[in-house]
């Protein structure tokens, strides 16, 4: 599915729908919530109206992907979503389960895993998220998995240490296995700079394996994509 709106508010707005329908409708519980800005506006969405309409106590939060920072960091993606959701809407403290940013990277990486693999249901002997929330980069990644790192989607892990490709920032994400194990996936992406990644992904053009975002392919078939009108404006729809 591929829905487009107009501003990145509106795609906050959709997406706050789903998964009201989806968590009273199909019991959605487990949740991978992303970084960026497009989570940002939808949490603050969340925050301001569906603090009581969501339920909140029942909702078991992980990350796609974290910066390898302290969590009070400007870059922290779990700073981020704490200021903007969790510090605002009756989440259950136990029921976050958060990338350490802090710990040695490859440590995390293997501590993560295995929380993923204890919190988790086994589908296909991998752990299965109701969700995964997933961006996407001008350079076509998705989680922290860069171009230049593709190897790290088809990993036998759950989770890897990635470098972004500029700041060589340290960076742990999920890998393709787990996320395209989850029940149901939702790309938010917006502005501008995606629109050519994005409409080589839709074409399927050649080039277009070359972008991680390419593979997101959930084996059970559930895969929405919530674009604003600029990321979609050279995409087929
Ligand atoms: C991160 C991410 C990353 C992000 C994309 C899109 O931690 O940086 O999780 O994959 O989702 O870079 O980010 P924007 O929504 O800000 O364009």
């Amino acid at each position: 599915m591929f829905e487009v709106y107009d501003t990145k508010a509106e795609v906050a707005r959709a997406l706050s729908g789903h998964l009201d329908r989806w968590s009273a409708e199909e019991g959605f519980r487990s949740i991978a919530l992303s970084g960026g800005s497009t989570p940002q506006v939808w949490f603050d969405l969340l925050a301001d109206e569906y603090q009581y309409r969501l339920p909140w106590p029942e909702f078991l939060l992980f990350w796609g992907d974290e910066r390898c920072v302290p969590p009070e960091d400007s870059q922290s993606n779990y700073g981020m979503t704490r200021k903007h959701l969790l510090d605002k809407v009756p989440v259950e403290p136990s029921h976050i389960y958060r990338i350490r940013g802090e710990n040695p990277p490859a440590e995390e990486a293997r501590r993560y895993s295995r929380v993923l693999h204890d919190m988790l249901p086994q589908v296909h002997g991998i752990p299965q998220f109701d969700l995964v929330i997933l961006g996407m980069g001008d350079d076509g990644h998705t989680a922290s998995i860069f171009p230049h790192e593709m190897d790290l989607w088809g990993s036998d892990s759950f989770c890897e240490v990635a470098t972004h490709p500029e700041s060589g920032q340290k960076r742990i994400s999920l890998t393709g296995q787990i996320i395209n194990n989850a029940k149901q996936v939702v790309f938010l992406v917006t502005g501008a700079n995606k629109a050519a990644p994005l409409a080589e992904i839709r074409n399927r053009s050649l080039g277009s394996t070359q972008f991680p975002a390419a593979h997101v392919a959930p084996t059970g078939g559930r895969l929405i994509w919530l674009v604003d009108r600029e990321a979609a404006s050279l995409a087929p729809h």
